[in-house]
Order: C-alpha cells, then structure tokens, then sequence
C-alpha cells in the first residue's frame, strides 16, 4: 500500500490529534447521494433514490471548514453515480494536502479516464467491495456483469504503479470461507486487501451474521492465515489487533465502547450530520457538541464493527503507533513515495 508521504503524514497526525483532544472528528464519511448501482443484499441502500437536495459540490468547502477531519470517506449509495465527483473532491481537499481522502465504492462506472481524475482531485486511495472472489459478486451485489468489469479495469488501473487501489471485503456467512481467495485474488489484479464485518443492524437480517460454532472455526482458520500472510508493504491493510477485534466482535456477536459522533460522524446527502450510517439521529453542521452529549454519551448500541469504527475505538496512541508504523512515512523516509 502506497505509503502518505512525510511532510503530508506530519500534517495529519497533527490536525487528528488537535481533534481528539478538542472533540472534533479524526474521520468525517460524505455520503454523497443515496443512489446507487446495485441492490446488494445485506444493504439498505439500492436503486435510484431522490437527489434534489444533494449537497452541491461548492457545499463541501463549508463543512470542511467546520469539521476539519484528517480523514475523509466519500460514500453512499454509489459516488461515482454524481457526474460533479471531481469537483465534489476537490472542495474537500486544502492545498496542504489535507484530508487523506478515501473514495468507498463498487466501481460499477469507473473507467480509467475517471480514476486518473479522481486522483488528480485528490483522492489518496480507492476503497472498492468485493464480495466473492469469482461471479458470485454480480449475485450477491444484483448487479450482473460487474466482476467482469472489475477483472478488466483492476488490473489495467493496478498496472500504472500508484498502489492506491484497496479491495474491501465485508465479511458474511456467505462468504467467510472466501476470505483468502480474496486476498488471492488481490494479489492476482496487483492491489491491496482489507476486511470489514457484517453489521444486520443496517437491514435488520441476522442470515448474513456469522451464528454457528463451524462458521466461527472457519473465521478464524481464514483469518490466522491472512495474518500469516501481512508484510511490512501492508497489502493486508487491516492490522491485526483489527482482525482480532472483528473476530471477536462475530464471536460476542457484539463490539462495545462505540465513539459515533464523537471519533467519526456521517454527513448525509442533504447535509445532516448523523453519528453513523445506521443511526438516523440527525443535526445541523454547527451542532456536533450537542450530537455528542445527546448521543454518543449515552450510546449503547454494539451492534455494528464496520471499517471506520474498527480504526477509532483505539486509544489515542494505539490509533498512532498503528497508523505510524503502517501508513504514515515516520519509520524510514526512504520508502515514503
Ligand atoms: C454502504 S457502501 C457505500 C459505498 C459503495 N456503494 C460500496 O458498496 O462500496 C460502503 C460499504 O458498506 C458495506 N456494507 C453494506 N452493507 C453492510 C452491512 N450490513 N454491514 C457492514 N457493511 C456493509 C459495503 O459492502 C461497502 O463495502
Ligand atoms: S453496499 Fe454499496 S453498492 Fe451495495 S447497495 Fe449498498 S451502497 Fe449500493
Ligand atoms: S456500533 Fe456505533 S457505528 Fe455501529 S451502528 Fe451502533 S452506533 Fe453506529
């Protein structure tokens, strides 16, 4: 994985921890339309949905400058179905560099022309979901030819060396005992592998969980194989304190100590912030203290481990020393570009 350089590195752990320490956001995710592509089925997302009072790209600016994360997620729905996406990123991004700006994605439309745009935009790394490692994507995902698609483009867009490209792998019951082969198929198209957990609070469907005592047996098989496997080029983005954290997040069937609203937030398609994607709790831009005190304070809810939660629930200097030993050019100067 194609590590931050120095200066740039300096900068975002400088503004991540003035937020932590002034109970602003390290991580803000834009869902910039609710749209989407595919009717995948352990989302509630799918389809086309109303896009009239989508934040307009110009909008962005503004809640950079009230919320000033280091990180910025762009999600859904599905980003690249808003033909102003560069524009969008651009708004989010400062000269300095700042945020490290990750695009969430199925990549259904991505074409080259736009993935070469998106980074001149600012765009630090491209998270895309991979489900199965072979067709049974397009099923899963109700989107039929997009694993074709995928095996066209990923290798095509692996080949020009900016190794930005990330696969996301949301662990199911389906697909647990897939999890190598995706990794195998990572490192077939020449990019990098991550892995996030199934959360049934988002449909309210419990299938997709992992609920008997042989699906945690291969979970775990699956994934003291993939740590056997991570190397200092972290193509295995997760650390593994975060894989063990997700294996036993399936085996409790629960992940306490949850910092919605405070550690990251959700800035919806019209402009709402929510404390997550699947809390529909909403505020304006300036109330964010108020979300924490009436919200984060007294949440409870376990009831999901997905990716921005599984970086943040850290303490402040485990969240540190794993970003700066694993992504950030703090340990040798040489390999950061
Ligand atoms: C909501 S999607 C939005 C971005 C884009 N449409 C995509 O699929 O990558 C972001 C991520 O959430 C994951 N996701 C969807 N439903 C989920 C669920 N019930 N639990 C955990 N992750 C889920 C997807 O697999 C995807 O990796
Ligand atoms: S996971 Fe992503 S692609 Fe699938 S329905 Fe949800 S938003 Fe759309
Ligand atoms: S555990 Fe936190 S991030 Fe997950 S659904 Fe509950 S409040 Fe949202």
């Amino acid at each position: 994985m194609h590590k931050v350089p120095f200066g740039e590195s300096l900068r975002i752990i400088a503004r991540g921890s003035r937020n932590w320490f002034a109970e602003r956001p390290i991580v803000v995710s834009f869902e910039v339309t609710d749209s989407c592509t595919c009717y995948c089925r352990h989302c509630d997302h799918g389809g086309p949905r109303d896009n009239s009072r989508n934040l307009k790209p110009k909008d962005y600016r503004r809640y950079m400058n009230v919320l000033r994360p280091s990180v910025v997620q762009v999600s859904g729905g599905e980003p690249l179905m808003r033909p102003d996406l560069v524009e969008i990123v651009r708004n989010i991004k400062s000269p300095t560099g700042l945020p490290y700006t990750i695009l969430v994605s199925n990549w259904s439309l991505m074409t080259k022309e736009r993935y070469l745009a998106l980074r001149e935009a600012g765009i630090n790394q491209f998270s895309v979901s991979l489900d199965f490692p072979d067709e049974r994507h397009d099923e899963f995902r109700q989107c039929k030819g997009l694993y074709r698609h995928l095996s066209e483009i990923m290798p095509e867009l692996a080949s020009l060396g900016h190794d930005d490209i990330v696969l996301n792998n949301c662990i199911t019951s389906e697909n647990v005992t897939e999890i190598n082969g995706i990794a195998d198929k990572a490192r077939e198209w020449g990019v990098n592998v991550s892995y996030s957990a199934y959360s049934p609070r988002r449909t309210g469907c419990r299938d997709y969980f992992l609920n008997s005592p042989e699906q945690l047996a291969v979970l775990k098989a699956e994934l003291d194989r993939i740590k056997s496997r991570m190397d200092e080029s972290k193509w295995v983005a997760n650390s593994a304190s975060t894989l063990d954290s997700t294996r036993a997040y399936f085996e409790k069937g629960s992940a306490p100590g949850c910092k919605a609203g405070l550690r990251f937030l959700v800035v919806t398609s019209d402009g709402a912030l929510q404390p997550c994607s699947m809390h529909f709790k909403r505020y304006p831009l300036h109330d964010q203290s108020r979300m924490i005190r009436e919200f984060t304070e007294n949440n409870n809810c376990d009831e999901c481990y997905v990716s921005i939660r599984s970086y943040l629930d850290k303490s402040f200097p485990q969240l540190l020393g794993e970003n700066v030993a694993g992504f950030f050019s703090f340990k040798s100067r040489s390999d950061s570009c």
